[in-house]
């Protein structure tokens, strides 16, 4: 057919993508391979490893995804790529292949920032235009605010000042002696358990003057909590109906944060729409007390299905819109890793 075929690449962090979106948002093929596993002994994403991973992995994720697409390499009339932010030896094999590409097909290069990536998804996944709105992008690497005017221009209006709300998940994880990663793992603990029996703190949640969150506080009361002595050594010292108690209690109070500053955010704005986007979007708490609050305070949310809230190539289609506005990148475009405020 005639439309644009654009591949978007994927690097930010620990997961290699690639997809293949028409200029009509048409998705003809998603890969992700995930690191998960070579992480996990470690609790966290470790990015020397995360880099080298990316290296063995890109070019067979692309090969797949041009492939599951039914098209050849020369079929293409695009590449964009994740260029900010995230890990930089990540972002640089991401790059480095875009660029590649680019060379050896004669195609232009597209820009994508991740983030904006992450709340595009929500225009992906409902068909819908939702822009403008608040986007909420709650992952392992970050927890952020961002005032978004339109799909490829926001705002950063506040967000962690220590550990992502992912991060927070998966340290109270591994204090519980849960599995990585932890978010996952904290879900399914909590459903079996009394998120009343312990009361942690809401850092931040009362100061309306402002937008942030800090859950590293938030880990360092459960800790306290659970071992009086905060000597992480003893956990199989806990009952099975205390560890899933303590989850509970800890997932309430993150969500409790989340919920109000989005409400927050909100007000402030004066913006009708919520979007959500990252890892933390998949909780299941998070979902249910979101949906209840836009209920009641009348705003309209979107949280994608779960395969396009973490990390993936799909939402990479929001280059779509670089393409139209003819913002083109040339071949020494660098990473940025850090946030852009
Ligand atoms: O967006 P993501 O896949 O990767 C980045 O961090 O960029 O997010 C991963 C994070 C991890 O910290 C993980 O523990 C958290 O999202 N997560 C969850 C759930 N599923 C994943 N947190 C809470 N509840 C979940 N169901
Ligand atoms: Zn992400």
């Amino acid at each position: 057919s005639d439309d644009v075929k654009l591949l978007a690449l994927e690097t930010t962090c620990d997961e290699t993508a690639a997809a293949v979106i028409t200029d009509q948002l048409e998705v003809l093929s998603s890969v992700v391979a995930s690191q998960e596993d070579l992480h996990q002994q470690f609790g966290g994403v470790v990015p020397e490893i995360a880099s080298r991973a990316h290296v063995e992995k890109i070019l067979p994720v692309i090969d797949q995804a041009v492939r599951k697409a039914e098209l050849k390499l020369s079929d293409l009339d695009a590449v964009a790529v994740a260029n900010t932010p995230g890990l930089s030896g990540s972002l640089l094999v991401g790059l480095t292949a875009a660029k590649a590409l680019c060379l050896a097909l004669d195609v232009p290069l597209l820009a994508v920032n991740h983030l904006q990536a992450h709340v595009y998804a929500c225009k992906l996944a409902s068909g819908r235009d939702v822009f403008p709105c608040i986007g909420m992008i709650v992952s392992g690497g970050h927890s952020n605010f961002y005032r978004c005017t339109a799909a490829t221009d926001f705002t950063l209006i506040g967000g962690t000042i220590d550990d992502a709300a992912g991060e927070a998940f998966d340290k109270v994880a591994s204090l519980l002696g849960l599995p990585y990663p932890g978010g996952p793992a904290i879900g399914k603990a909590a459903a079996k358990g009394d998120g009343k029996r312990f009361r942690f703190p809401r850092p931040l949640l009362d100061d309306k003057s402002r937008l942030d969150f800090s859950f590293s506080g938030l880990k360092t009361a459960v800790r306290y909590q659970v071992h009086g002595t905060g000597k992480l050594d003893d956990t199989t010292q806990l009952d099975e109906q205390t560890v899933c108690d303590v989850a509970a209690s800890f997932q309430e109070a993150v969500v409790d944060c989340l919920v109000g500053k989005a409400e927050l955010a909100l007000q402030q704005s004066g913006y009708q729409t919520l979007c959500v986007g990252g890892g933390v979007a998949a909780n299941g708490r998070l979902r249910e007390r979101l949906e209840e609050s836009a209920a009641k305070q009348g705003y309209e949310l979107f949280i994608p299905p779960m395969s396009l809230c973490t990390d993936n190539a799909v939402m990479g289609a929001i280059a779509i819109e670089r393409w139209k506005e003819g913002k083109f990148e040339s071949l020494d475009l660098d990473i940025s890793p850090g946030l852009e405020r």
